[in-house]
């Protein structure tokens, strides 16, 4: 599970932390900079995946099919107000260890963008203390000192500073990092470094980010599709899957459908047409069944979200844009239940915006802890984010009038404003 993730010259991000907690719900104006933390994460989905910077940004072909979908604003759109680098990072606890640790990556990418660069690159673990330097930081000029704070230190060419007697051949993410060091070392360093890169990969690989689209959702799915797209392409065979899972899945899949959508919904079947592909059929309360194609919007994307949170988890964590969208509030009541019960067992974990005041007002008093606005001050353009329980008086009014009314109203954003910039337009001292 994340914990943090760090921004500094992304975007509208100047320098800005956000906590995460199992679910989080983060609020705030249009343009205050939600989906800029999207596009944060998919910029480590992409630098995990092993793709260069330029590769992340932009759209990925192989074979003529389109197999990443880039970053919203390219590269051109990267870095905060004209800087010409970037910083994203992120903690995160890993099991079974429970090691907590950091990744972070500073990526430089000059104006006229051509050959954008990861400039740094570090791993460290928090529990020990150990860090690991996978590339210097550009134009350091006291190497001694860096020297000093990192167990040992990789440079493009694999060179080893801190122990000659280690060689490492590094590339432009943690994936070299992971598969080449050498086997034959006695040094336990390398082990420890393996292993903590491991970690990372497979929590940074378990990045998803879901943006339900009823359209790609509705297709007839390849059979064995191990789990959903970003849109939600292979709907019916990931919920196939899980409901012929002989366990307690597709029993509580089962009645999660018939809780979520109880009328246009009690049953699923997966019908397979004549080019082999798994259809979706949804059997209504009357006994009527409605092929995909014909279910309404607001049932598929429920359906999405269901086959997200059943389908392959370990160690998932969604990002999913405006989680009420299309939802009836009753429905988005048993979604928000539904999510807060997946990420229990600290497995999976939900980061989701929201317009909604509904949604904030449902959230368990332990998710209304984790929820975080995203705001820009009046005549301070870049994004800064905090946890609505830390806003002043929140933990008095929240319980008072609720964080719906607070929300609707925008009191959030007006307390921020006068608590951070009381003279519109003018900096604060210190
Ligand atoms: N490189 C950049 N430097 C400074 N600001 C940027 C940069 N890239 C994007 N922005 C700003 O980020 C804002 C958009 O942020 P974002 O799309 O995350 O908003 P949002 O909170 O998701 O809004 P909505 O609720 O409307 O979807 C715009 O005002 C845009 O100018
Ligand atoms: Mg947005």
């Amino acid at each position: 599970m994340f914990t943090e993730l760090r921004l500094r010259n992304f975007k509208s991000f100047k320098d800005a932390v956000l906590p995460l907690g199992p679910f989080t719900v983060i609020v705030g104006e249009n343009a205050s900079g939600k989906s800029n933390v999207r596009d944060a994460f998919r910029f480590l989905m992409g630098m995990a995946r092993g793709h260069t910077v330029a590769e992340t940004f932009g759209r990925g072909f192989t074979g003529g099919e389109l197999t990443w979908g880039g970053i919203r604003g390219g590269l051109h759109g990267a870095c905060h107000n004209g800087a010409e680098e970037f910083g994203v990072g992120v903690d995160f606890g890993s099991r079974p260890a429970a090691v907590e640790a950091a990744y972070d990556l500073d990526a430089r990418v000059p104006r006229d963008l051509r050959r954008p660069t990861v400039a740094f690159e570090q791993l460290r673990n928090l529990t020990s203390g150990a860090r690991y330097m996978l590339r210097l930081p550009p134009q350091s000029d006291d190497l001694a000192d860096e020297l000093r704070h990192s167990d040992f230190v990789l440079t493009d060419d694999g060179v080893t500073f801190v122990d000659p007697a280690v060689e490492v051949a590094v590339g432009g993410s943690l994936l070299p990092v992971y598969g080449h060091p050498r086997q034959d070392r006695s040094d336990d360093k390398i082990p420890h470094l393996r292993e903590l890169a491991t970690r990372s990969l497979v929590a940074l690989r378990g990045l998803r980010c879901l943006d339900a689209d009823p359209g790609a959702a509705r297709d007839p799915a390849e059979p064995g599709v191990p789990e959903l797209g970003e849109l939600g392409e292979g709907l019916a065979a990931v919920l196939r899957t899980i409901s012929e899972d002989d366990g307690n899945l597709g029993r509580a899949l089962a009645s999660w459908v018939a809780a979520l959508a109880p009328t246009e919904c009690q049953r699923l079947l997966f019908p397979i047409d004549p080019n082999g592909k798994v259809n979706l059929q949804l059997v209504e309360s009357g006994g009527r069944v409605v092929n995909a194609p014909s279910a309404s919007d607001g049932t598929i994307r429920l359906l999405v979200y269901l086959a997200a949170m059943f389908g392959p988890r370990q160690g998932k964590t969604y990002i999913i844009e405006e989680l009420e969208n299309g939802i009836h509030p009753t429905r988005l009541h048993l979604l928000v239940e539904l999510i807060e019960r997946s990420v229990e067992d600290g497995d999976t974990q939900v980061i989701a915006s929201t317009h909604s005041p509904d949604l904030l007002q449902m959230l368990s008093e332990n998710s209304i802890q984790h929820a975080v606005l995203a705001y820009r001050l009046d005549g301070q353009p870049d994004t800064r984010l905090k946890r609505i329980m830390d806003i002043d008086d929140a933990d008095r009014l929240i319980p008072k009038y609720g964080p719906a009314d607070l929300h609707s109203q925008g009191w959030f954003e007006t307390t921020m404003e006068f608590l951070e910039n009381a003279e519109p337009g003018v900096e604060q001292a210190g």
